[in-house]
């Protein structure tokens, strides 16, 4: 916050401190979360230290024999002034990547090299996710026959099923939410997510097409098995990917004009009417 106020978060700070020492023997977290969980106290503490609050005095006692321990040389994981860094993709050459992506349905069976899917994957977890959960998997499949399975489960690859060589799964995990009006950000999260994924591939050379997940119990129940999801993971969408078979088609998909989708600062009421 700027300015920053010597007493904030008193809502929270208590559990924070009790699930940050939990997560210290827990091996599901990376050292890069550890770093991080410690470094953002650190900072809090640090920030919060004239504070009055009694609250934060006691979450300090509790933390206390972490304080300052990340070791000199680590970079901290704590917050830090805006990058200034200029843009190293100019906006034609973004343009015409956005403009070379297509939905392919056809590809050869040349194996994508696991290394491109990975970089992919790490341009993906870029992307912005609500509290920075990431509250997402992608899980692929390279094997022809199971590559077909999965996508049969699916809908709407009638026709062409047969042509794709690799598939992912993205797999929404709801489990980081106590709130059931929550429960649409794994599908905006993991659909940033996607879209990063997509342009990452393309720029490797690597084509996709999006496959529609159709909220239908059967399918779901035959996915979440086949899969072994846990009952908060929820598959999100299919993405095929591959080398693009250079003698397939695609649909011509001419997209809206710019007028139709944007509209600036176009009020329908006054804001004193909805209040
Ligand atoms: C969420 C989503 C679901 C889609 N599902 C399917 C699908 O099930 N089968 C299919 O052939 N294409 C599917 N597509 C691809 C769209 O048909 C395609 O993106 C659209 O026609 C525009 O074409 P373009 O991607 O080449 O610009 C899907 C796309 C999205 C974003």
């Amino acid at each position: 916050m700027k300015p920053r106020r010597d007493t904030f978060a008193e809502d929270y700070i208590r559990e924070t401190v009790a699930a940050v020492l939990d997560a210290a023997n827990d091996s599901n977290f990376s050292q890069l979360e550890l770093c991080w969980f410690e470094d953002v106290l650190n900072a809090y503490f640090d920030a919060t230290v004239s504070s009055s609050s009694n609250i934060i005095a006691e979450a300090r006692r509790q933390y206390a024999f972490r304080l300052n321990q990340a070791p000199a040389g680590r970079e901290l994981c704590a917050p830090r002034r805006v990058s200034d860094g200029k843009s190293p993709v100019s906006i034609e050459d973004l343009r015409e990547l956005a403009d070379l992506r297509e939905s392919v349905r056809h590809y050869t069976s040349e194996p994508v090299p696991t290394c491109v899917v990975d970089e992919a994957i790490d341009v993906a977890l870029q992307s912005p996710t609500a509290c920075n959960r990431v509250p997402w998997q992608i899980r692929v499949f390279t094997n022809s026959s199971e590559v077909h399975e999965i996508a049969s489960i699916a809908m709407g690859t009638a026709g062409y099923i047969k042509s794709l060589s690799h598939i992912a799964v993205l797999v929404g995990d709801l489990s980081a939410y106590s709130h059931d009006r929550d429960r649409h950000l794994i599908y905006i999260d993991g659909s940033l997510a996607a879209m990063s994924f997509i342009l990452a591939l393309r720029a490797q050379n690597i084509s996709s097409c999006c496959i529609n997940w159709p909220d239908i119990r059967n399918r779901e129940i035959r996915m979440a098995k086949r899969l072994g999801l846990q009952p908060y993971q929820k598959v999100v969408m299919l993405i095929a990917f591959g080398y693009a078979d250079e003698d397939a088609i695609v649909p011509f998909s001419g997209k809206r004009d710019l007028e139709s989708v944007r509209k600036f600062g176009e009020l329908s009421v006054s804001g004193d009417e909805v209040n």
